[in-house]
C-alpha cells in the first residue's frame, strides 16, 4: 500500500474546510520547523557543532 504524502492528505480535506484550514496551518508550521533545522545544519557545517550549541544559549 502506497503511503500518502502530506499534499495528498491536505488535498483530500479540501471539501472539509475546517480540517483543511487546520492541516494547512499545521503543515506550514512544520515547513518552518524544517527550514529552521536546515539552517542549523548549515550553521553546524560552518562553525561546528560546539559553537552552534553555544549559539543556542
Ligand atoms: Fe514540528
Amino acid at each position: 500500500m502506497k503511503r500518502k504524502s502530506a499534499k495528498d492528505i491536505v488535498g483530500e480535506a479540501r471539501e472539509d474546510f475546517t480540517t483543511y484550514d487546520l492541516l494547512k496551518e499545521y503543515y506550514q508550521d512544520e515547513e518552518e520547523d524544517m527550514y529552521w533545522g536546515e539552517e542549523q545544519l548549515d550553521l553546524i557545517g560552518m562553525i561546528g557543532k560546539g559553537n552552534q550549541l553555544v549559539k543556542q544559549l
